[in-house]
């Protein structure tokens, strides 16, 4: 039988049931239903700017060039070195190892569903994937290649003059092999790589039993505790910025950027998409496992310890949020 049940009913049931030392409140599917409104489920296609149509022939030669390591200084690591397909598009090392061995400040985050992100970059140092992806080609300690370096040696192959004329047919300017249609292929070929369908999605879309008890309990624990008020919309981030001081981290994060005062140690809100995926966690990756993640994510942001059993009840609700990888193939270089 179906009880009524009101948003904060649930929460009074959930306070309740943690002060007797319960985990989560026991629902049945139905009740469930009132967190359909606390989530959004993900498009199979972000926004698309006006000024980057996404076509074909775009998407194809975003794709060669990001795949291809004869842009970088060493003629050996391309975007894909640290964003792996074959590791949900990110690296599984706690910071990214570029040019010459050098390790980074930083975990590479992965560039999935990258196209819903309203900042790029922990720092969010630039709003969106055209202004992103220049940076790391120039990086001394990503692909370490000066850009008018990286544009020549791109020209030297008759391929790569037919695929950006195709994907550029009505530009008529000096050479159409250049700095910003290098960035827009790119960033219109991230655009694709969106995980749609995960369990989370098919519950929204009315599909009872595509998360488990456990997942739901999960969600409703995040749902109540306020992990939404930052992780939320399609990709579950807000894109803005938030102060925590991750262990073993001395990076000062936004600071950096806007030299204003509250941005001291402030970052980017990560995406939950995928996350079970994307492990080592944090801005330095400096946390393993989900669970560690999850207790550091509670005592920080919302002063609060969990559980063991709410902890796993949480955890079970990330991998409902691990979709369908975008299906591609590894493009043949010239
Ligand atoms: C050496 C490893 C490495 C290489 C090579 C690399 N990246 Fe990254 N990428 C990173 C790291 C580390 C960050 C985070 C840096 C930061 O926030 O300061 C990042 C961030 C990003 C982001 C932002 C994602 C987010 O959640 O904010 C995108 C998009 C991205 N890279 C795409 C690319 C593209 C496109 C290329 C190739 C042109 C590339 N990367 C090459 C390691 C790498
Ligand atoms: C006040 C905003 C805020 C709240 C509330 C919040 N988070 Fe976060 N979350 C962040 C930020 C910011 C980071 C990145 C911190 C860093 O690396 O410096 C993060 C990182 C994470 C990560 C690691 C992801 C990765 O790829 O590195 C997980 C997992 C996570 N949060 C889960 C949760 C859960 C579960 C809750 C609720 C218990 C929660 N968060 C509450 C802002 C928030």
């Amino acid at each position: 039988m179906r009880q009524p049940s009101t948003f904060k009913h649930v929460v009074l049931a959930a306070c309740t049931a943690f002060a007797l030392g319960v985990t989560a409140p026991v629902l049945a599917d139905g009740d469930y239903a009132q967190y359909r409104d606390v989530f959004e489920p993900l498009p199979a296609l972000p926004p698309i700017p006006a000024d980057n149509s996404m076509t074909s022939e775009k998407i194809e030669l975003g794709k060669m060039l990001f795949f291809e390591p004869r842009i970088s200084g060493s003629g050996v690591i391309s975007c894909a070195t640290c964003h792996n397909p074959a590791l949900g598009w990110s690296d599984r090392i706690p910071r990214a190892v570029g040019h010459d061995g050098q390790v980074g400040e930083r975990n590479t985050p992965t560039v999935l569903n990258s196209g819903f992100f309203g900042a790029q970059f922990w720092d969010g140092r630039e709003d969106d994937l055209e202004g992103q992806a220049l940076g790391p080609i120039e990086a001394d300690i990503e692909m370490a290649m000066p850009l008018e370096d990286a544009i020549a040696r791109l020209e030297e192959f008759n391929e790569y003059q037919d695929k950006f004329a195709a994907a550029y047919p009505e530009y008529d300017g000096d050479s159409v092999i250049n700095a910003d249609h290098v960035a827009q292929a790119l960033a219109t070929f991230q655009r694709t790589l969106n995980t749609p369908n995960s369990p989370l999605d098919r519950w929204l879309a009315g599909d009872e039993g595509a998360m488990t008890p456990q997942q739901k309990r999960g969600m409703a624990l995040f749902a109540d505790n306020g992990c939404v008020a930052c992780h939320r919309g399609p990709a579950l981030t807000d894109s803005q910025f938030h102060r925590i001081q991750v262990p073993g981290s001395e990076d000062e994060g936004r600071f950096l950027v806007t030299g204003e005062e509250r941005d001291r140690f402030a970052f980017k809100t990560p995406t939950l998409r995928n996350v079970a995926l994307t492990y080592p966690y944090f801005n330095n990756g400096a946390t393993e496992t989900l669970a560690e993640a999850i207790q550091v994510m509670g005592q920080e942001m919302l002063g609060q310890d969990f559980s063991d059993e709410e902890i796993a009840d949480l955890e079970a609700f990330m991998h409902a949020l691990t979709g369908e990888m975008p299906r591609f193939e590894v493009p043949a270089l010239p």
